[in-house]
């Protein structure tokens, strides 16, 4: 593929010194546009060394070749990374003041962007209203990651791995050559899967939360991908390591939401490109409508939370659907036996107007953490239709084949 990748000026750019060559080691003819700024941070010797072509930052420049609109018009896959509070906005107001801007101008690939900066910018509204509108777009947005950030802040806005960004990125291209994907059952189909549990914010350091664990969204989402899916996988707050397979699969895409209000607008954005897609993440019902940004102490006294209702994801989704996509919920039931589970799985396939609707049974001691599961497949003709037990990949394997019984 040819494949275009512009870094702005912030201190990840040297990350993307990997992905350039993840890219290059993989097959691909890469050509790196830096703004000026970028340059300061990592110079043009080594974007030079690492993609093998000529690095330019201006529009003046090889004017003969009409580069500027070249790079675009060739581009396969385009990728911004890092992507700064400044680039953003650019990119949102479709500037071209360089050669990156006009390049992305000029472009029809898919494009995706690391974005990468203080949480701060990164929280303000101008950066979100800017994130939303290129959403919008079908623009691809991976990250920004939570954790240290240079100068000893902590929080949202470090640029995703390197890894993450390649896998991204190549599976917005869905880039068949570069996996030598075997031709398999799901081949060519596009998913999108939800995973992990939502935590609502209450102060700095409180949320709302639940126990999922992410196992069994990602478990779907592996599945698919083994499979010959792409998969955009959106997860919440997810257990320990249970994302790092997904997160180095070639096929899948995976993108951090981290409250109910973003996994919405995500899960939204991915569905819009999706043949089947699956909520299996536990969404919580309620948030908090004002958050305290200051954290609240016992000495304030009695502490009474006042809850809105979010929205319901998969409602809004089935919904807006697309012809002939398949849409997949899940439901986890407190049950005294297997018939009162029946009836709710079906009184709720119903009511969410899904085609297929997993069902398990949860307690305390049943379906979080643990490793295995045990659900009931509901579709249309309100019947169970099949049923699945063992580890939480041959459940995800079953629902997959469930989905192509409905196709
Ligand atoms: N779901 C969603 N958005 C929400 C809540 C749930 O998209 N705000 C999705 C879940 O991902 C799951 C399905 O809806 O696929 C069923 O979730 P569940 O919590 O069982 O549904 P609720 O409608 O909240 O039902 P209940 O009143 O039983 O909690």
């Amino acid at each position: 593929m040819f494949v275009v990748v512009g870094v702005s000026g912030g201190i990840a750019a040297y990350k993307t010194v990997q992905v350039v060559r993840a890219l290059v080691t993989n097959g691909h003819e890469v050509h790196v546009v830096p703004t000026e700024d970028a340059l300061r941070f990592v110079g043009t010797t080594t974007w030079e060394a690492i993609s093998r072509h000529p690095v330019t930052t201006s529009v003046h420049d090889d004017v003969a070749e009409v580069r500027h609109v070249a790079l675009g018009t060739q581009a396969d896959l385009v990728i911004v990374a890092p992507a700064t509070a400044n680039t953003l906005a650019k990119m949102a107001a479709g500037i071209s003041d360089n050669l990156l801007g006009v390049t992305l101008l000029a472009t029809t690939a898919p494009v995706v962007v690391a974005p990468a900066m203080h949480t701060a910018m990164w929280d303000h509204a101008a950066t979100q209203a800017n994130i939303a509108t290129l959403r919008e777009r079908g623009i691809r947005i991976v990250g920004p990651a939570d954790g240290p950030l240079t100068g000893g802040d902590s929080g949202p806005g470090r640029m995703v791995e390197p890894d993450e960004i390649v896998a991204a990125a190549l599976a917005a291209a869905g880039a068949v050559d570069v996996v030598g994907a075997p031709a398999s059952d799901l081949a060519d189909l596009r998913v999108a899967v939800s995973t992990g549990g939502t935590r609502e914010p209450i102060d700095p350091v409180r949320y709302l939360g639940n126990r999922s664990s992410g196992k069994q969204g990602v478990a779907v989402a592996l599945a698919a991908a083994d499979r010959g899916a792409y998969v955009h996988l959106v997860a919440a707050h997810v257990e320990g390591t249970v994302l790092d397979r997904a997160l180095h699969h070639p096929r899948i895409a995976v993108e951090r939401a981290l409250t109910a209000a973003e996994m919405d607008a995500s899960m939204r954005a991915a569905a819009g490109e999706a043949d089947v897609v699956v909520m299996a993440a536990a969404v919580a019902d309620f948030s908090v409508p004002e958050v305290s940004d200051v954290k609240i102490r016992k000495e304030d006294g009695t502490l009474t939370l006042d809850l809105i209702e979010n929205p319901d994801i998969l409602a809004g989704l089935v919904r807006d659907r697309r012809p002939a996509q398949t849409l997949v919920g899940f439901a986890a039931e407190t049950a005294a036996d297997e018939a009162e589970l029946r009836e709710r799985g079906i009184r709720k396939r119903a009511r969410k107007g899904v085609d297929l609707l997993a069902v398990n049974r949860v307690g305390w001691t049943q379906g979080f953490e643990s490793g295995e599961n045990a659900v009931l497949f509901v579709d249309a003709s309100d019947e169970v239709t099949a049923r699945a037990s063992g580890t939480k990949r041959a459940v995800a394997d079953a629902l997959w084949d469930a989905v192509l019984r409905l196709r």
